[in-house]
């Protein structure tokens, strides 16, 4: 009964899936099991799980001298994926199935010692990986709410290893995964509408919003910074369906759970000021998407910004600009996408009251420059709108809901039509131009110039932050529906880059 099989299966490493074949040998000798190929702890531990669950699905593990090799051996080979492929290609090479069952197929999922897949990390790039092979795929049952979002590949999902050999070995029936849409949750998050006064906060917002443009506010203790930034998802126009694919595929590779109801809804990412740089920026022996890459496709919501470790601040400027992360590791080089729209929150000094005319600030000038060196000159460049967000007077915090208080939805509608008006233009949001695509997109006329000049003069404006005024004057004009930016749409980007507040 000594002989070779081969069955293929999927690696994972960053958002990467390449293929690896797995190959067993049964020679004779003392009954041992050696796994080769460069191997790490987890994959050491299948030799016992893969013996189990073949003894426990009616099947017998072989005695002779099993050799499992997983190829290419300088992959990194992380987890309990390769179960199945091993325990298929040991019962192929003792002879317990046919020779060539599998050709065809590549098999992913960790076995429990009774048998039973279980689901594994990155179902979303092995199964995308996999079509691109023109193979088919069988994976674990539970993996199959993710499986389904991949079309047009011939997927098959199963509950144990004893469904697989019925499947292959005796021709039966092995299900695909149910079928799955993306959908738009109803929206019972944070509503702007319990946000009272503050009107320039809220209208920065929308204008964020509508042409996902990065947003600071700055203000005393409670005057509802954190409640209009937890509102800023909720003002987004619903994900497409490729990015919400791009969303889950990162869930995937974090091992999220991915449930039944797949939302559309833009991801919001919101770290405690105590994450550390590896929490913020992903990394790890294998590494894993970290908070930038939790909030691609949606919000990065920073709150209490001067808190959090300047380190963990500084990693932000690499995805801002390139809306993606690369994590270097001995083992190599990987990338995650992360192209998140940023809002933070702070108070413009210690005590939080510098600039209030009600409250005194207690802080001396070299604590308020010290706390403000907390954040450096680069990140904030990068941050298009810095708003104020002031102390709100009594009876207007005690106001009934009403005109002056909108709510998320009709906001919504306005900053989805903006943004469809950008799309329509140039296939990006305004945030998002550059180079010849700002040019044509946000001309000037002489007026607006002069204008320009005069503000880049008078703020010292960086030549960043003269493209991100414009751009923020681009998404003021779309959300007026006017084709050309006026200066009154510019002289509001301009203030909106409240240069001053943080300088
Ligand atoms: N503009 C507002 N409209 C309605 N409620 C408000 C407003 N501002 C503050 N509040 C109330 O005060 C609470 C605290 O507000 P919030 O947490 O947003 O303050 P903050 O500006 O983030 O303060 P801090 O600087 O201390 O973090 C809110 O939960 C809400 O109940
Ligand atoms: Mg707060």
């Amino acid at each position: 009964m000594a002989g070779l099989a081969r069955v293929w299966s999927r690696g994972q490493s960053g958002m990467q899936s390449e293929p690896v074949r797995v190959e067993v040998d049964i020679g004779s000798g003392l009954p041992t099991v050696l796994i080769v190929g460069l191997p790490e702890t987890a994959v050491r531990e299948a030799r016992d799980r893969v013996r189990a669950a073949i003894n426990n699905s009616g099947f017998k593990f072989p005695d002779g001298r099993v050799t499992i090799n997983l190829a290419p051996a300088d992959l990194p080979k992380e987890g309990g994926r390769f179960d199945l492929p091993i325990a298929i290609g040991v019962l192929i090479a003792s002879g317990q199935m046919p020779e060539h069952c599998a050709d065809g197929y590549e098999l992913i999922g960790e076995l429990a010692l009774g048998g039973e897949l279980r689901s594994i990390r990155a179902a979303i790039p092995a199964a995308l990986a996999v079509r691109q092979y023109d193979r088919k795929l069988i994976a674990p049952s539970d993996n199959q709410h993710e499986l389904a979002l991949v079309n047009g590949l011939d997927v098959r999902v199963a509950d144990c290893l004893a469904q697989v050999t019925g499947f292959l070995r005796d021709d039966r029936t092995l299900p695909r995964p149910i079928a799955n849409t993306l959908s738009v949750a109803a929206s019972g998050g944070p509503d702007l509408k319990d946000v009272r006064g503050q009107h320039g906060a809220r209208r920065a917002l929308e204008v964020a919003a509508a042409g996902r443009h990065h947003l600071l506010l700055c203000g005393p203790p409670g005057t509802g910074k954190t409640l209009l930034a937890t509102r800023l998802t909720g003002l987004l126009p619903p994900l497409t369906e490729s990015e919400a694919l791009e969303v889950l595929s990162i869930r995937s590779v974090a091992g999220d759970c991915i449930d039944a109801r797949l939302c559309a809804e833009p991801p919001l990412a919101a770290p405690h000021h105590s994450a550390s740089m590896t929490a913020i920026a992903g990394g790890g022996t294998h590494p894993r998407p970290g908070e930038v890459s939790r909030a691609h496709n949606g919000v990065l919501f920073l709150d209490e910004l001067p808190e959090f470790e300047r380190r963990a601040l500084e990693v932000l400027r690499e995805p801002i600009e390139s809306g993606r992360i690369v994590i270097s590791r001995v083992s190599g080089q990987c990338q995650f996408p992360a192209r998140f729209q940023m809002v933070a929150t702070m108070n413009p000094c210690p005590c939080g009251h510098l600039g209030d005319p009600e409250v005194m600030c207690t802080c001396g000038p070299t604590a308020v420059a010290r706390y403000r060196r907390r954040i450096s000159g680069p990140l904030l460049d990068r941050i298009d709108l810095h708003v104020t967000v002031p102390r709100v007077p009594f009876d207007v915090l005690r106001e009934p809901a009403g005109d002056a208080t909108e709510s998320s939805s009709s906001v919504r509608q306005r900053v989805t039509e903006a943004r469809a008006r950008q799309l329509g233009r140039q296939s990006c949001a305004n945030a998002d131009l550059s180079g010849a695509g700002l040019e044509s997109a946000a001309k000037l006329d002489q007026q607006g110039e002069m204008l320009l000049g005069r503000a880049a003069t008078k703020f010292k404006l960086s030549a960043r932050a003269i493209h991100r005024t414009l751009k923020v004057a681009r998404t003021i004009a779309d959300l007026a529906g006017s084709h050309d930016i006026a200066p009154l749409h510019l002289s509001e980007a301009i203030a909106m880059r409240g240069v001053d507040t943080v300088d």
